[in-house]
C-alpha cells in the first residue's frame, strides 16, 4: 500500500467530560477517535456530535450482533447519528451482515452519508487457547479462521474487517486493495500488551497494508497523550 494508515485513538473512558478533555488534546494530531461501549453507555449519542463538531472522524465501535432486522435498524440509527465507521460481528453470519449492508445502501440511496461497515473477525484479545470450541472445524488456526471470516465479510458486502496485525498481510492478499482493514492491538515494541493477545507494532501493521490502526491505553493513559500519539504516528510513517 502506498499511503500510511490513519491513527484512530480509542477514547475508552467512563465519562463524557474526561473523554472530551482528552479529545481536545488530540485535536490536530489524530484524525479519528473511537467511541466504544464504555463511553457510549455513559455519554450516549451526544458524544458523537461533540466529537464531530471538534473535527474528528468518529468510529462507533459497538460491535453489533443481533437478528438481521435489529442490526439493519442499528445501522440506520448510527447513520443518523453521524458515525463515519461502525462494527458488526462477522460471526453474526451472512444474513445479519447482508442486512447491515442493506441498511448502509438504503441510507446511500436516500442521500445520506452512511458509515463504512467493518466486520469484526476475531477479537485481538483472543489467543489460540480461546478457540478450543472451534478446534474441530478450523484446526484451531486463528489465521485461517480470520482470513475465512474476512472473505465471508467481503462476500456479504461489508466494506472491510477488524483484524489483528498478524493477519493483515494474508487478508490483504485474499481480499484485495480496496477492502478496508482496521487493526487494534497495536503496541510500540516496548509497550505493555495488557489484555491484548495478538499484538503487533504500528510499523509492521503499516507495512503489511492496514488502513486504520487503533490505539487506546498507550495514548489515553499517558501523561502526555498528544506526544504519545505522535510517537505512534512516527512509527506508522
Ligand atoms: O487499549 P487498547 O489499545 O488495547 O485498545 C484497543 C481498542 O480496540 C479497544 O477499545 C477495544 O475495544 C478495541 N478492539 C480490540 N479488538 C478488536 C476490536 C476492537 O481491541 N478485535
Amino acid at each position: 500500500m502506498s499511503t500510511s494508515p490513519a491513527l484512530v485513538v480509542a477514547l475508552d473512558l467512563p465519562e463524557k467530560g474526561p473523554a472530551l478533555a482528552l479529545a481536545t488534546r488530540l485535536q490536530g494530531v489524530a484524525p479519528w477517535v473511537k467511541v466504544g461501549l464504555e463511553l457510549y453507555l455513559s455519554a450516549g449519542q451526544e458524544i458523537l456530535s461533540c466529537l464531530k463538531d471538534m473535527g474528528f472522524k468518529v468510529f462507533l465501535d459497538l460491535k453489533f450482533m443481533d437478528i438481521p432486522n435489529t442490526v439493519q435498524a442499528a445501522v440506520a440509527q448510527s447513520t443518523r447519528m453521524g458515525a463515519d465507521m461502525l462494527t458488526v460481528h462477522a460471526l453474526g453470519g451472512r444474513t445479519m451482515c447482508e442486512a447491515a449492508a442493506a441498511g448502509r445502501d438504503q441510507a446511500l440511496a436516500s442521500g445520506q452519508t452512511p458509515p463504512c461497515i467493518l466486520g469484526v473477525t476475531l477479537l485481538t484479545s483472543l489467543g489460540p487457547g480461546d478457540l478450543a470450541w472451534n478446534a474441530q472445524a478450523c484446526g484451531d488456526d486463528i489465521r485461517d479462521l480470520t482470513v475465512h471470516l474476512a472473505r465471508s465479510a467481503q462476500n456479504w458486502k461489508l466494506d472491510g474487517v477488524v483484524c489483528s496485525g498478524r493477519e493483515v498481510r494474508d487478508i490483504r492478499q485474499a481480499c484485495g486493495a480496496s477492502f478496508r482493514l482496521l487493526t487494534p492491538g497495536i503496541r510500540l515494541p516496548d509497550a505493555d500488551s495488557e489484555d491484548q493477545s495478538r499484538v503487533c507494532t504500528p510499523a509492521q501493521a503499516a507495512r503489511d497494508g492496514s488502513d486504520y490502526l487503533v490505539v487506546g491505553r498507550p495514548i489515553t493513559r499517558s501523561a502526555d497523550p498528544a506526544q504519545a500519539a505522535r510517537k505512534y504516528l512516527e512509527a506508522i510513517t
